[in-house]
């Protein structure tokens, strides 16, 4: 288990960006993260709101968290946030151990994995996770997905060739779908959608079995068309990266970020 705290500091005429300025030169920052459990403290500046900050502090459990709230550190802490008159909104996820997670803990724990180990992806999993898009609903049923299991050195190179985004990943899945089979009315077609809904699966099972991973977008379609000389009816959709997380990745920080319900449901 880890805890993983989201403080959003807002002020006026960007004094929360000076707040955060004034807690890394003081060495405040540092002397957190050599406190004894800290995985992370770190600013984060949200492009869509100049006015506020986001500090993202990681614990390995509550005992350590407890401990940096006694420090004499947050005295001041608080001082400097009085002197800069900022709001303060705290969120506080727990992430649980990746054995024997139920569905629930499934969809808190996965997240995307930017750097992995060299470890390789045991066969009994990659199977499991395969299984899983295996049994994706598509549209009209007509499982148009076509799943390439990148692991060669040769192959991953190719995949290297058209993104920046296999993080050393030792398998990648390359997600397409097959457009002639794919339902289709008039100029509209299903295909995108059901690999989607395929990739999702095995995102999630993935995470199921303790295999860390993350979608991708960011490749050049064409060009990885060419690489793997696949047929023009073939699209790729997206690719998943999977393995072991690197012992020093500190975790997406974006992975807590997320809007209030409110925001994006609306009961009608
Ligand atoms: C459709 C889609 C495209 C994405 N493309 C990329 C990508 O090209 N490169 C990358 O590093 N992350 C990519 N991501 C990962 C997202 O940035 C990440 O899922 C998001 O920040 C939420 O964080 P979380 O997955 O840790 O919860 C993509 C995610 C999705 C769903």
């Amino acid at each position: 288990m880890s805890l993983t705290i989201n403080i959003y500091y807002t002020g006026i005429n960007g004094s929360a960006k000076k707040f955060a300025q004034e807690m890394i030169t003081k060495g405040i920052v540092d002397q957190v993260r050599n406190e004894e459990g800290n995985k992370r403290y770190e600013y984060f500046f949200p492009e869509n709101d100049p006015e506020t900050v986001l500090l993202i502090d990681c614990w390995e459990n509550q005992e350590a968290l407890d401990f940096h709230h006694q420090s004499p550190m947050m005295e001041e802490i608080a001082k400097l946030r009085e002197k800069y008159q900022l709001r303060m909104k705290v969120e506080q996820y727990v992430s649980y151990s990746k054995d024997n997670q139920d569905f629930e803990t499934v969809i808190r724990n996965r997240t995307a994995t930017r750097k992995f180990k060299d470890k390789k992806v045991e066969e009994e999993k990659l199977m499991k996770i395969l299984e899983a898009g295996r049994l994706a609903p598509t549209a009209k049923n007509l499982q148009p997905q076509k799943i390439y299991v990148v692991r060669s050195e040769e192959a991953l190179k190719k995949i290297d060739e058209v993104s920046p985004c296999r993080y050393n990943a030792p398998v990648v899945l390359m997600v397409c779908s097959d457009k002639n089979i794919a339902w289709t009315k008039d100029d509209y077609s299903t295909y995108e959608m059901d690999a989607c809904i395929v990739a999702t699966h095995m995102m999630l099972e993935a995470t199921n079995v303790g295999v860390d991973n993350i979608w991708i977008e960011m490749f050049d379609k064409q060009k990885l068309k060419t690489q793997f000389n696949l047929p023009e009816n073939i699209e790729p959709v997206c690719l998943i990266p999977l393995g072991y997380q690197d012992d020093d990745y500190k975790g997406n920080p974006l992975h807590h970020v997320r809007k209030e319900l409110k925001e994006t449901v609306e009961f009608i």
